[in-house]
């Protein structure tokens, strides 16, 4: 009988904390690759990936599951080289990309780093709620993104999202739907990706090839049961906790600052997309 009593406790803590995936999980755990073939290579021992570009292709790869809410990060390194004109990225997403399916709305909350000859570096945020996008918010960096890993966040509960760099919220995208606005109940995947868009011109290919890289493949994040939304909301995930609601004052001084300091580009200011979250979510 005794030995009950040792293994169930075990037990009970595996189950409690199974959406929560250990920050060091290796790749293939919760992702796989969608696109670019060769040009994803996983490495040491599964921690580590990189993302190459060159001419012929880029890469890309997603979350096996569908999340209902959860705290999402990556670190990334972005291409150390000259990568102007192209996008390496980290995000949400509610549909696969560039595949609109019908009846379900495109959602899409972005981290995207513009390659540029390093001067400044660039990280550009997005939004897409209830099928509107074109809502970027674009910041200067203030260290160097390719010399080194840095922590990319993106955390969602009910109330709000969030965009982290190193501990620094630098966008809120907040619950207003009662003025109308997006926000997403799921289901939401992870993707990440390097590309070039058209709107950022060619690429210099000689330049090549351009390799982001990527670690820390864990995911704190509830799945996704259209049956069952609410258990998604529910407080035993630490991210749906109280202190999870908005930022705190401090976080608060952090955000104004990277805005102040950083933003260089806001939708906002623009009266033809500027939109009702624009007074809100500041
Ligand atoms: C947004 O907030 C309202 C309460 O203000 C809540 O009822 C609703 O479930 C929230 N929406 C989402 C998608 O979490």
């Amino acid at each position: 009988m005794d030995y009950l009593l040792i293994i169930f406790p075990i037990v009970f803590v595996a189950a409690i904390n199974c959406a929560q995936g250990n920050g060091d999980d290796p790749f293939y755990r919760n992702y796989y690759q969608t696109w670019g073939g060769s040009h994803l290579t996983v490495y040491n021992q599964g921690h580590e990936v990189q993302l190459l570009m060159d001419s012929s292709s880029g890469a890309g790869f997603s979350s096996k599951r569908d999340f209902g809410s959860g705290y999402f990060r990556m670190k990334i390194k972005i291409p150390e080289k000259n990568s102007k004109g192209l996008i390496t990225s980290f995000y949400l997403i509610s549909v696969p990309v560039g595949q609109p399916v019908e009846g379900v709305k495109h959602y899409e909350f972005d981290i995207e780093f513009y390659g540029t000859d390093g001067n400044p570096h660039i990280i550009s945020t997005n939004a897409f709620a209830n099928d509107l996008g074109n809502r970027e918010q674009q910041f200067h960096l203030w260290f160097d993104p390719t010399k080194g890993f840095h922590t990319y966040e993106i955390l969602w509960n009910q109330h709000q999202i969030v965009w982290f760099v190193d501990d620094t919220p630098i966008r809120v995208w907040k619950n207003n739907t009662q003025l109308g606005v997006g926000f997403p109940t799921g289901p939401l995947h992870v993707e990440a990706s390097i590309w070039n868009p058209s709107y950022l011109g060619t690429p210099d290919w000689y330049q090549g090839p351009f390799k982001a890289h990527y670690r820390e493949f864990g995911i704190d994040g509830c799945n996704h049961q259209s049956s069952k939304q609410d258990l998604c909301s529910s407080q035993s995930y630490y991210w749906n906790q109280n202190k999870y609601w908005q930022l705190d004052p401090k976080q608060q001084g952090k955000l104004q600052n990277a805005r102040k300091n950083y933003m260089y580009k806001d939708y906002c200011k623009d009266s033809n997309r500027h939109g009702p979250e624009c007074q809100v979510n500041q």
